[in-house]
């Protein structure tokens, strides 16, 4: 039988050398993720698009990596993330996965399903999530609520875990009306709750809460004991946080969003900053909810 433990070098293409020893961490899965909740300890995450930042990430101890669509404008120069496509996902999530395999990261993988991939039925939902699954992806993620809910179920009935994205779901800014804050009147406030319990009640086992009030984010997580809200641009009162990787290393081609910190300056290096990333969202210091909440 092949060995295709990480000390196995020769490959087509030539030899690669074996990773260096790093000091083990567990594996993150969702019983892990659960356990860190449980003890009062933020979770962290970050989007990754390509190996090497994915091993850097990994490195500096980020326990979720998000192969997020906003690979679109980062990597693909799109105007959004409406052009991304199930192939590219798949692309880029093999890369990151193969990233962690080389440094034996322990990071919980995450993958999202794009725009068109899981919207026409369940089963077009499923077989997508099997693609990103196949390309080494734990666990997918989808925008949206009320007609997800069902898709998350069969979802998670047939074990692909769930992560659920609502609040300013960038898929579909076009009719939102722009990147705007989400759930600011009571009625889009009850909407968005009602729309986190179904997502939990259907399985969903993460929830993304983008550019929601604080106070709203922090009373959603204080509500869903059995699934984890990562915040971005919601507060800190979310059992987690999530930042795209190029914003927060300072790369943003337009306009940085307020939300966002720089982790660069004073890091001395990409390892550096997410390293000092890690310790901001762990301690609390970010987000601040002074500078970067609603
Ligand atoms: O695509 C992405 O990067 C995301 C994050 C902003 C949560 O969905």
């Amino acid at each position: 039988m092949t060995d295709t433990s990480p000390s196995a070098s020769a490959t087509p293409y030539g030899t690669i050398p074996p990773a260096s020893p790093l000091p083990q961490r567990r594996p993150v899965s969702l019983p892990r993720l659960q356990q860190l909740r449980d003890a009062g300890e933020k979770i962290t995450m970050l989007t990754a698009y390509d190996a090497t930042f994915a091993a850097v990430a990994d490195t500096a101890g980020v326990e979720c990596l998000l192969v997020g669509d906003s690979l679109g404008m980062v990597c693909q120069g799109l105007p959004s993330t409406v052009g991304v496509t199930l192939d590219t996902m798949c692309y880029h999530t093999e890369s990151v996965a193969r990233g962690l395999y080389r440094v034996q990261g322990t990071a919980w993988l995450i993958a999202d399903l794009p725009y068109g991939s899981y919207a026409e039925s369940r089963e077009q939902a499923l077989r997508s999530a099997c693609s990103l699954m196949q390309a080494g992806a734990h666990m997918v993620k989808l925008e949206g609520g009320g007609w997800t809910a069902p898709t998350v179920r069969f979802l998670v009935e047939r074990g692909v875990p769930v992560c659920a994205h609502l609040g300013l779901t960038p898929q579909t800014v076009h009719a939102l009306g722009g990147y705007r804050v989400q759930g600011r009147t009571d009625e889009d406030a009850q909407t968005l709750r009602r729309h986190a319990l179904e997502l939990q009640d259907a399985g969903a086992a993460m929830l993304v809460l983008e550019m929601v009030p604080a106070q709203l984010a922090s009373e959603l997580t204080q509500e869903l004991a059995h699934c984890h809200t990562i915040g971005i641009g919601a507060g800190r009162g979310t059992a987690g946080q999530v930042l795209v990787l190029h914003d927060m290393l300072g790369m943003n081609l337009g306009k940085m969003p307020r939300f966002v910190h720089n982790f660069m300056p004073g890091s001395g290096s990409v390892l550096g900053a997410m390293q000092a990333y890690v310790r901001a969202v762990k301690d609390g210091t970010f987000p601040d909810d002074s500078r970067h909440a609603w």
